[in-house]
């Protein structure tokens, strides 16, 4: 049977296992916490290391410069070629289409011209086409604006949108 001294000595050792490993803890995040904590309490890194963007498949595919710098050197001619993949839905002197006119468009605000009927899908992207906005959509018009009534499946080479993007801009 346990006496008290066995107890204690059961109890003492507990206690003092338990101390040692939270000195152990304190001991360690001491030794190798990197950086300074700031004023209100949160850890500033003192450095950090870059770590590639893991990204799925669809960001793969798009690997090669970003659209900023294909935009920086478009090409409006080539983008008058390419227009002519939309011309059977829109045109460039004000009035509609199959698909709203696009002279203008470049800055405009998405699903603005007066008596067009829009799909929901396209009322519900809102913002503005920025050359930005307008590559996004034109990569891929059925993934970017979901229930868009625009039966056209996108231009897959980033050239072929940012020369697209020059020649609109061009058409006020
Ligand atoms: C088969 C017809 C068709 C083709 C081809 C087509 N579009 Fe469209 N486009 C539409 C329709 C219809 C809409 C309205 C979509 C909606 O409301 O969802 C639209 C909408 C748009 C809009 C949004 C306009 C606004 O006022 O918000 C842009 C920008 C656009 N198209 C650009 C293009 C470009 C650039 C091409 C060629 C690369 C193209 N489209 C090819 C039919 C077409």
């Amino acid at each position: 049977m346990f006496d008290t001294m066995t107890v204690t000595k059961a109890a003492g050792a507990l206690i003092g296992s338990l101390l040692f490993l939270l000195l152990m803890n304190w001991a360690a995040s001491a030794i190798y916490t990197v950086g300074t904590e700031s004023h209100d309490g949160e850890m500033v890194q003192a450095y950090s290391i870059p770590v590639e963007d893991a990204g799925g498949e669809a960001e793969a595919a798009e690997e090669g410069p970003d659209f900023a710098t294909v935009m920086a050197s478009a090409d409006a001619a080539a983008g008058e070629k390419v227009f002519g993949k939309c011309k059977a839905c829109h045109k460039l002197d004000g009035t509609d289409g199959v698909g709203p006119h696009l002279n203008g468009v470049i800055g405009r605000a998405v699903a603005s011209i007066g008596g067009f009927s829009y799909s929901d899908g396209m009322v519900a992207h809102g913002g503005d086409w920025t050359p930005e906005a307008l590559q996004e959509f034109l990569a891929d018009p059925k993934g970017v604006v979901k229930g868009t009534k625009m039966a056209f499946a996108g231009l897959k080479k980033i050239e072929d949108r940012a020369n697209l993007i020059a020649y609109l801009e061009s058409q006020p």
